[in-house]
């Protein structure tokens, strides 16, 4: 391992995949990979602790982290790169032991104003909000802070959790006069960084003011990367238009219609600005969706081709080679917060 700037992203990697979540997460990981992993350290890694804080099936948890990997290969995730390290957190202790000595660095009041915290207990149907919601920021904080990464590229909803790891990184080097944390850059720098275009929020087909997802009881405006190709390109024909009768690139009046320009532009990899030329004014919106629908029929029998194709045993040994690497890099530098907070010699 060289010192190279660290960039730092989390896989999510429980539950089914949507081709939301493929084209606004999945492609620009990608991406990132194929125009960083020569001159940066890439950490790639599945926050499985993270998982419980919404409800999940514990019995097959485990498989369904090995399964969805399988996508993010399928995807181009390169299991052959050098600077690249893919690991699960519950598989390197630290991160768990790191937040613990932060949790009393942290302010009940900063974890209480986090917006996630409040949407996310509000949507609990049980009323039961766990202690590990609300911490939530704190674990993440350390995965950020247990490697000393720069670049940690997240969207908008987590733009107040990696403040905290800024200001907790910031506090505990203050506190203890030394430079013992990695400052990772502000939220606006990492969007510099990624570059991200507008064009990444997947909304569902049939309530487009809604993002596409598996847990709004929304099958016909979801699209699941498992999905049967032609199914899937049927959900597109039927999917929620509007009744302005021309084609125009515009999320307030026209969301369904501007959603498809996006999954489009996405699916073909080409510059949004050219679809939108291709397509703004014309009158036939079954062209536009059977468009769409073709290159989702040729996208999902590809990629589930390649799918089929994904070597468990090559996944495996990547996993297993980099949390060896990892645990490695994350101990010592527990070690040396084990010293500073009075823990260690
Ligand atoms: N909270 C992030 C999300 O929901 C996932 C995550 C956990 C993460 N730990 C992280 C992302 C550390 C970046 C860095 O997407």
């Amino acid at each position: 391992m060289e010192n190279k700037d660290i960039i730092l992203t989390g896989i999510r990697a429980n539950g089914e995949l949507t081709l939301g979540n493929y084209l606004g997460a999945i492609v620009p990981m990608v991406k990132l990979q194929n125009k960083y992993a020569n001159s940066h350290q890439i950490n790639m890694f599945v926050p499985d602790l993270h998982s419980f804080t919404t409800p999940i099936n514990h019995n097959d948890l485990y498989l369904k982290i090995i399964d969805s990997l399988k996508f993010y290969v399928a995807a181009g995730i390169d299991l052959n790169l050098d600077n690249v390290y893919i690991y699960r957190q519950s598989f390197i202790s630290a991160h768990s032991e790191l937040t613990c000595i932060l949790n009393n660095f942290t302010s009940y009041g900063e974890l209480l104003r986090m917006t996630q915290f409040k949407e996310k207990s509000d949507q609990l149907k049980d009323n039961f909000i766990s202690a590990g919601l609300f911490d939530y920021p704190v674990l993440m904080a350390a995965d950020i802070l247990l490697y000393g990464a720069l670049w940690v590229p997240v969207g908008d909803d987590q733009r107040q959790h990696l403040e905290l790891a800024r200001n907790l990184s910031i506090r505990f080097n203050n506190k203890f006069n030394q430079r013992l944390f990695v400052v990772p850059n502000t939220w606006e720098k990492q969007q510099e960084f990624i570059g991200r275009n507008n064009g990444a929020r997947i909304m569902s087909l049939k309530n487009p003011n809604n993002k596409m997802s598996k847990s709004l009881s929304d099958p016909n405006g979801t699209i699941l990367l498992t999905d049967n190709p032609e199914n899937a390109a049927t959900k597109i024909i039927n999917a929620t238009t509007d009744s302005v009768g021309i084609i125009n690139y515009n999320i307030e009046n026209q969301p369904g219609i501007t959603n498809l320009l996006d999954i489009l532009a996405l699916l073909i990899d080409e510059p949004l600005e050219k679809i939108i030329k291709n397509w703004q004014g014309k009158k036939s919106y079954i062209e536009l969706k059977k468009a769409v629908a073709d290159e989702v029929k040729i996208f999902l029998t590809n990629f589930q081709k390649k799918l089929l194709e994904i070597d468990e045993t090559s996944l495996m040994r990547k996993l297993e080679s980099s949390e060896y690497l990892m645990r490695d890099v994350a101990t010592q530098r527990l070690y040396k917060i084990q010293q500073v907070v009075g823990l260690r010699p």
